[in-house]
């Protein structure tokens, strides 16, 4: 079998999260593949429009909602605009799953706080999703959310029901600036937000995902909070092609981010090239 050879999706239900950003939900022709297709949280695929391209892009969706997968995108070059012209019905390619996942199964029994900043919410929603799913295996659940401005949150809809939750503690937040006369969050930089959430670190762990600024401001907040550099996981999006660690496009030092992550503690981080 060709490594490279897509799987035929077809485009279920399309959602502009943002002026720029779309939720796509793919639905799998083969059937055995609709009813079977598994993956772990915070793994990706690569996503193909035919004659266009492939693009990298993290499952969006939680792997405990079965008979489809999701992702979210922003269009900034060929293939995500290439996808932006597509529709509900329409055909197009994916393959996956790919690269290392959360380890869900190390967390259980601990609380989670989940940073996210912009579309950087993306992989973050997918463990979220797979956390509340299955609310009993975890303790507390902080999440705290930032984008630019009202108009740059994503998943709005998702985040009124974690809002309404009473087993979810919800720190909304935009940049100074960025807020509209009406709204209720905070005002700020994630990491000054978390700061104030001050989520307790003792057996609890933390899933960050954003802009390199913001996670390189975040981190160490959650030192001071008192959360250890091996309880800490980010995900990185280094360009890719392959996506499977045949192509060397991705490496940084001995480590190709499509195998050994693109999930990684603070711990790894630190011991990666400075470059990186
Ligand atoms: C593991 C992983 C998960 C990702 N998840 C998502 C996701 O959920 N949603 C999403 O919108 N994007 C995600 N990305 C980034 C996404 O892969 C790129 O934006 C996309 O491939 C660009 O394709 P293109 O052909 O449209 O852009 P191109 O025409 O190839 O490039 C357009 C511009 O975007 C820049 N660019 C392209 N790829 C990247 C990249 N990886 N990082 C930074 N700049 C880049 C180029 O340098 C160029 O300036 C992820 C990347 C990785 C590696
Ligand atoms: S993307 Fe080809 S080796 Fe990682």
């Amino acid at each position: 079998m060709n490594l490279y050879q897509p799987h035929l999706v077809r485009v279920a239900d399309v959602v502009d999260e943002t002026t720029d950003t779309r939720t796509l939900r793919l639905e799998f022709k083969d059937p055995s593949l609709a009813e079977g297709f598994d993956f772990r949280a915070g793994q990706f695929g690569e996503y193909s429009v035919f004659g266009a391209g492939e693009c990298t892009f993290c499952i969006a969706s939680p792997p405990t909602r079965k008979g489809y997968i999701e992702c979210t995108f922003k269009a900034v070059g060929k293939a995500t605009n290439a996808l932006r012209g597509l529709g509900v019905g329409d055909t197009m390619g994916f393959r996956g799953p790919y690269g290392n996942h959360f380890p869900l199964d190390r967390m259980e029994g601990a609380s989670i706080v989940f940073i996210a900043g912009g579309i950087g919410l993306a992989p973050v929603r997918c463990v979220i999703w797979n956390v509340l799913d299955q609310r009993d295996r975890f303790k507390d659940v902080t999440i705290v959310y930032g984008a630019r401005t009202v108009g740059d949150l994503v998943y709005k809809h998702e985040l009124e029901d974690w809002a309404a939750r009473a087993d979810v503690r919800l720190w909304q937040t935009v940049d100074p600036g960025g807020q509209t006369p009406d709204w209720p969050g905070e005002v700020g930089f994630v990491p000054a937000i978390v700061e104030k959430a001050a989520p307790a670190a003792d057996n609890a762990y933390a899933v960050v995902c954003g802009p390199p600024i913001m996670i390189k401001f975040t981190l160490p907040v959650l030192a001071k909070l008192g959360f250890p550099p091996e309880r800490v996981y980010t995900t990185l999006e280094n360009r890719m092609k392959c996506g499977l660690g045949k192509c060397g496009r991705c490496n940084v030092g001995p480590v190709y981010v499509c195998k050994d992550g693109p999930v990684f503690t603070a711990a790894e981080l630190a011991q990666l090239p400075a470059e990186f």
